[in-house]
């Protein structure tokens, strides 16, 4: 299994890194079976998986769950699992506990935070202190849409763009050892990759990052969501509902089950 030293063996030989989100057995089985490098245990999941508008109202208990089904469908890799909106925000005792969960009985390999401000800097070390490993994230940081006011792109602006530099170099200075990027120029993301030395993981960061992390649903077709930077990699939702249609028309119509699916007495 991958750990945190051959990420950046993979970066030192430019070897792009790739990460897909996963929410449970299923989708973690075949994450795994495809042959993804890691995966992420996302609080996406509260659009994906619960239908909320964002991620805020995803909870401490629902990242554990969804990460222990998750490690379930995919012992062999290596999971990151995210840290949801306020469980590291009130104190760095309350984020150290928080992280602590996540690996021991969501049993993640490492925990996603996101923000690159001095006092994000203290929960990543006050977390890589624990001995567990940090993914930062920088760019559009999804759990600050109240703030922000829309999801848009960042670092456009040049005051923006050198403090996201900045930012890269703290997260990694406080002990993260891999940093996601999303939504920001492609020249940005190649700027901040030639600059840290920890992995960077791009969503709408462009070529040039050291991985590349996409959601499940999203490059499967089974989400309404198709931002710019966005592959589609099948159309499951047609597959999906048309499947749906077909069973609901065979038991309409008699058709299912027929003799080969039903069970005979033992003579
Ligand atoms: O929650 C998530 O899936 C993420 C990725 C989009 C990077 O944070």
């Amino acid at each position: 299994m991958n750990n945190i030293k051959t990420f950046r063996k993979m970066k030192q030989d430019g070897e792009k890194i790739v990460m897909l989100t996963a929410y449970d057995y299923s989708s973690a089985k075949f994450a795994q079976a495809a042959g993804v490098d890691l995966i992420l245990v996302g609080d996406s999941l509260g659009m994906v998986i619960q239908g909320y508008e964002d991620t805020l109202q995803v909870t401490m208990d629902d990242m554990v769950y969804h990460a222990k089904a998750t490690r379930h469908g995919a012992n062999d890799t290596f999971i990151v699992a995210d840290m949801p909106f306020m469980s590291y925000h009130v104190s760095l005792e309350e984020s150290k506990r928080n992280a602590a969960r996540l690996i021991v009985e969501g049993k993640a390999d490492a925990v996603k935070l996101e923000g690159g401000k001095p006092v994000r800097l203290d929960v990543i070390k006050a977390i890589t202190d624990c001995e567990i490993p940090v993914v930062a994230h920088l760019g559009l940081t999804p759990q600050s849409i109240r703030s922000l006011g829309k999801y848009t792109i960042q670092g456009r602006h040049p005051k923006e763009f050198d403090q996201m530099k900045e930012q890269a170099l703290a997260v990694q200075e406080a002990g993260a050892f891999m940093l996601v990027l999303e939504s920001i120029p492609e020249e940005l993301g190649k700027e901040i990759t030639e600059e840290v030395s920890i992995p960077t993981i791009g969503i709408g960061a462009g070529r040039y990052t050291d991985g590349q992390v996409l959601v499940y649903h999203d490059i499967l077709g089974m989400s309404d969501l198709q931002p710019k930077f966005l592959k589609l990699y099948n159309n499951l939702a047609e597959q999906i509902t048309g499947s749906i249609k077909a069973y609901c028309r065979e038991v309409k119509q008699d058709a299912f089950p027929a003799e080969e699916h039903v069970y005979k007495p033992i003579k």
